[in-house]
């Protein structure tokens, strides 16, 4: 039996990822698709549902983001949230334009409980409003069941055809009871039943992976990070020693890093397949002399990285499959999935690397969201050190010493880094900021030690809160772990003498720190 599924259609707005998890989040198997996408192949999905999106434009403005009015006609049930809602009462009729009150932010909104949509939720909720337009007159067959001070229309429904439209954003956290109106419209309103779980992702993905890679050899470049480390493990289960993995330390990994790597993946470890870990330090560290530029320093990184890894693969051989840690928000971002304006230059979607002989690549985690990845990790028994590890660039410490880059430089900022995480852990504040670390500046000032005159490097501490690290915010760390992690380098550190943190947010800064 296939799998049920929810449809989002992307308007480009910054919450639509959020809205696909949101659905999962209900057991509920959901992708995104930009709106450009033909009528025809969504239909042949056989959605049980499909939720517009939000997104930056106003409808009625030529050229603005649109769908035709057949999409309402295909017996699915639709959601339309913020453009999406305005969308929907233009295209079938209705008025939207300029609202006279512009409403941001937390706003009280009265709900019609009697409604399947709302229903069980409280009849005056709080909820997360972001629009300069607004729903002046229904479209025909539409009746209002919710509304604000400023908005008479902050949600209307048409049962009859099972349309749906709402002003708020359910999907983002300040919509207090947002989860739950989404799970009343996949449960209630499309009739899913929530057939998507984690423990039967892993069984249905270990019988899909016997069944392609039947006898075949199969590499992994295993990184030590979470996707990959995920990956590596479920491919570990389907077909055992006919996996090998390679990893390359290039001496840019945080301190200990290599070694808990080997411990988890290496021959002592509790799975079943080939390690190899390269130790490829120097290698690195000779190529990256005295170069400051922090894209050359990632050109450099990549492309020794290639070679080191072409040689091993050499080594061991033809295989037949090449595995790769892909997950959904890299699809999505690469512009193959839904409307997102940004693309990473870094995610190596659907690019095939031509250094390795092979005949197909597996993606196995790539209908996954970061958090799914997460909980497949815990199914399959990896140590939740490593399911929860924090994000890190492929190029390392590399990018995190400002100017070139040294063996010295990169032992500095290792140790300043663990007694971070240290520290943060000591706190119970480690898994609180979504990516935090130190830095080292290039910057050298005059400080004091003992009765000496000292002329050393100033460590950058940064930690920050996002949900897509396009935009970030700097974490507010409690002054006293913040002052007991700069005694503590300071005084344990050679060649350090300050410490400093680093609160832009992004834009204008970026998250990591070159
Ligand atoms: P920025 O610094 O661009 O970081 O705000 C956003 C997120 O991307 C990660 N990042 C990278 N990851 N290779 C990677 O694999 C890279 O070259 C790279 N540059 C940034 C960064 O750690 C953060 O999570």
């Amino acid at each position: 039996m296939d799998r049920e599924k929810i449809i989002v259609i992307d308007f480009g707005g910054q919450y639509n990822q959020l809205v696909a998890r949101r659905v999962r989040e209900c057991s509920v198997y959901c992708e995104i698709y930009s709106y450009r996408t033909d009528l025809k192949q969504i239909k042949a999905m056989k959605p049980k549902g499909i939720i517009l999106t939000g997104g930056p434009n106003s409808c009625y403005e030529e050229g603005a983001p649109s769908c035709g009015e057949e999409l309402f006609d295909l017996g699915v049930p639709v959601l339309g949230l913020c453009y999406g809602a305005q969308l929907m009462m233009h295209v079938l009729g209705g008025h939207v334009c300029k609202a006279p009150v512009r409403e941001y932010g937390r706003v009280e909104v009265m709900v019609d409980t009697s409604t399947k949509l709302f229903h069980d939720v409280t009849p005056l909720t709080v909820c997360w409003m972001s629009h300069n337009d607004y729903i002046k007159k229904m479209a025909s067959g539409f009746r209002m069941i919710a509304h604000t001070a400023d908005c008479p229309v902050a949600a209307a429904q048409n049962t009859s055809r099972n349309l749906y439209a709402i002003q708020f954003h359910p999907e983002v956290l300040h919509t207090v009871e947002g989860a739950k109106i989404l799970h009343n419209f996949v449960y209630d309103i499309c009739g899913c039943v929530g057939d998507w779980r984690m423990d039967s992702f892993v069984e249905t993905s270990v019988q899909a992976i016997r069944r392609k890679v039947g006898q075949g050899k199969v590499l992994c470049a295993l990184s030590g990070g979470v996707d990959s480390s995920v990956a590596a493990v479920l491919l570990s289960r389907a077909v055992g020693s006919q996996l090998t993995c390679v990893f390359v330390d290039h001496g840019l990994l945080r301190k200990n890093e290599g070694d808990e790597v080997e411990e988890v993946f290496g021959p002592n470890g509790p799975y079943d397949l080939h390690f190899i870990r390269v130790n490829a330090q120097e290698r690195f560290y000779r190529k990256l002399a005295g170069v400051a530029e922090p894209e050359e320093k990632r050109k450099i990184i990549g492309e020794e990285f290639i070679r080191v890894f072409e040689e091993e693969a050499k080594k061991i051989g033809k295989v037949d499959f090449l595995v790769q840690g892909t997950i959904y928000p890299d699809v999505v971002e690469s512009g193959l999935g839904g409307e997102s304006a940004v693309i990473k230059s870094h995610h190596n979607v659907g690019g095939l690397p031509d250094y390795v002989d092979f005949k197909e690549i597996i993606e196995p985690l790539r209908d996954l969201f970061k958090d799914e990845v997460r909980r497949v990790g815990l199914e399959l028994g990896i140590p939740e050190k490593l399911v929860f590890r924090q994000p890190f660039p492929g190029p390392g410490l590399g990018i995190r010493i400002i100017g070139d880059v040294t063996e010295e430089k990169v032992k500095m900022v290792q140790e300043a880094d663990a007694i971070y995480r240290e520290e943060m852990a000591a706190a119970g504040l480690d898994r609180l900021p979504d990516q935090y670390f130190a830095a080292l500046t290039n910057m050298r000032s005059v400080g004091v030690m003992g009765d000496e005159r000292t002329y050393d490097y100033a460590i950058a501490l940064r930690a920050v809160n996002t949900v897509d690290f396009m935009t970030a915010e700097a974490s507010q760390i409690p002054w006293e772990v913040l002052q007991r992690v700069t005694n503590r380098i300071v005084n344990e550190v050679s060649h350090v003498n300050r410490v400093l943190y680093d609160i832009t947010s992004k834009p204008p800064g970026t998250v990591e720190f070159e």
